[in-house]
């Protein structure tokens, strides 16, 4: 979809409001794709003034999710996916990375916003190993019981639970998340994997005020709120998990390529993760 024609609200798919930022389309644009409006980019830029170096969360975050997934195939032979807020397919998606490692890997992506779902199913679903379907990932229920989620993969063996810069987005009850991840952890097999990133509050000082303001942006906006989190609470979406090597860290820090050259800025600082199995 050309950028422009959805600036104008004109080609929009169905269930798009052309008036309102969208998280994955904004993340898109921050990623260099084409699939945000106007109104994407203005959201963005106001975010900027309380933060400038906000797309560094999202760069960070994809960063970490191709490392994540390169362990995952590569390291612990996970070759089941069931990625939850997928985004926008993007220049490398999970089942590119975990097929480059294991040809026969399965992923099922998820996500709930309209662009995402009408460009999903055509460019995620590259080949008969992965499937994408429209689901609400808050309500554990209906996504691990959606026939696509039961028969595309084989649930009496490991799987990687993705919940990549997703939690954060949940809005209501603040303890509900964790009890959303319990009832997804309860269905895992043994052996399985889960990961996840989160915006990060360290709980005190410089960033704290920094991310408690950032929150402030984006509850005024259209975006209509996101939700730190400290690395305690950030350890209660992984219930009765083993934190793999290093544990809940800065996504920068996690298996980073190489070393940091620059201290890291304060996006970055503001962003962690944690990958973790079920015994
Ligand atoms: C910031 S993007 C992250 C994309 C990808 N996981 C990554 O890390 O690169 C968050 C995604 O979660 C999706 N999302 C947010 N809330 C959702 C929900 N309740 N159900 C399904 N998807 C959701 C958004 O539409 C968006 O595509």
């Amino acid at each position: 979809m050309p950028a422009e024609a959805g600036a104008a609200g004109v080609n929009a798919p169905v269930g798009v409001d052309p008036g309102r930022a969208s998280i994955a389309r904004m993340y898109d644009y921050v990623l260099g794709g084409k699939d945000h409006y106007q109104v994407d980019r203005d959201e963005l830029e106001r975010l900027k003034r309380v933060m400038p170096e906000v797309a560094d969360l999202a760069l960070e975050n994809r960063r970490y999710l191709i490392r994540v997934c390169r362990f995952l195939a590569e390291r612990a032979g996970i070759d089941q996916y069931l990625d939850c807020g997928s985004g926008l397919p993007t220049t490398e998606n999970v089942h590119q990375v975990v097929q480059r490692a294991e040809g026969l890997a399965k992923v099922v992506y998820v996500d709930n916003d309209p662009v995402v779902v009408a460009h999903g199913r055509a460019l995620l679903e590259e080949n008969d190993r992965t499937r994408f379907i429209a689901g609400d990932i808050f309500e554990p229920k209906s996504i691990l019981d959606h026939d696509t989620v039961r028969q595309h993969l084989d649930w009496s063996r490991p799987i990687a639970l993705m919940f990549v810069a997703t939690l954060h987005h949940h809005k209501g009850d603040r303890n509900r998340p964790a009890e959303i991840m319990r009832e997804y952890v309860d269905a895992l097999p043994s052996g399985s994997y889960v990961a996840l990133s989160h915006l990060f509050d360290p709980g005190e000082g410089g960033d704290h005020e920094t991310m408690a303001a950032f929150q402030e942006a984006i509850a005024k906006g259209s975006l209509g709120g996101a939700t730190a989190r400290t690395e305690s609470e950030i350890r209660d979406l992984l219930p009765g998990l083993e934190l793999v090597d290093p544990g809940i860290v800065l996504l920068a820090n996690w298996w980073s390529d190489g070393p940091n050259l620059q201290p890291l800025n304060t996006a970055q600082r503001l962003i962690a993760g944690a990958v973790a199995r079920k015994p």
